[in-house]
């Protein structure tokens, strides 16, 4: 059953009696499947925590995304499955080793090996006015990252952010973090949106921004 809160192609779905978030497309991560859907874990997923929390994202599916941090691509291939063209940067040459066999069998999902602080260096890729930008670094300088890619994102497009507290500084009390990196997104994106993910992500911080 569609459920409106979600992008077309997400649905909850029922897998072994549990009702999940899914998305239609080839296995990853070794997730229970029903037919063509593949269950989406939102504890290995911050995007999916999201989804799971109630976050109003703004995504209807069939955007163009800017996906930061892919790692072995994970949730940038849920993304795929229901997104338009999805272009996943990732740093660390061992996962995207991974995140190539996920786009191999997903046609709208373009990796770059590429560092995420140098958007300079795949500007000549990615295509401008994306719709959103999704960002699950977890490094220090994580509301950086996100200011410094904000050259990609249309003017009503969504910064979906993950902020993982420890990587930023591992004795700071999270909150005071938080405030911090939101205080350096203000110049450049407008919070709608912020909550802890705790119930699937300890010590992370959502938030869903617009640019100014
Ligand atoms: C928490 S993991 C991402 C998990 C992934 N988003 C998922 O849900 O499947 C963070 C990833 O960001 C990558 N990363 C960190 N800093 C980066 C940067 N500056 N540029 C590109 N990737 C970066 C790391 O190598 C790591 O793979």
């Amino acid at each position: 059953m569609p459920d409106s809160a979600l992008p077309d192609g997400v649905e909850r779905r029922e897998f072994g009696g549990e009702t999940r978030l899914a998305t239609r497309g080839p296995p990853v991560y070794g997730e229970p499947t029903d037919g063509e859907w593949r269950a989406w874990d939102p504890e290995r997923s911050k995007l999916g925590g999201m989804f799971e929390l109630g976050f109003d994202t703004g995504l209807s599916g069939g955007e163009t995304v800017l996906y930061l941090g892919a790692a072995a691509g994970t949730t940038v291939g849920h993304v795929a499955d229901f997104a338009g063209p999805t272009y996943a940067v990732e740093f660390a040459p061992r996962p995207t080793r991974d995140l190539l066999d996920v786009a191999e069998s997903r046609d709208r999902l373009f990796p770059l090996l590429k560092d995420a602080r140098k958007p300079e260096t795949y500007a000549h890729v990615v295509e401008s006015d994306v719709d959103a930008i999704v960002q699950d670094v977890a490094t220090r300088g994580q509301a950086t990252v996100a200011n410094r890619n904000a050259r990609f994102l249309a003017d009503d497009g969504r910064l979906l952010l993950a902020v993982k507290a420890r990587s930023e500084d591992v004795t700071a009390d999270p909150d005071d973090v938080f405030t911090d990196v939101l205080a350096e997104l203000d110049g450049t994106y407008e919070v709608l949106e912020s909550g802890r993910l705790d119930r699937f992500h300890e010590d992370h911080l959502g938030i869903v921004a617009t640019p100014r």
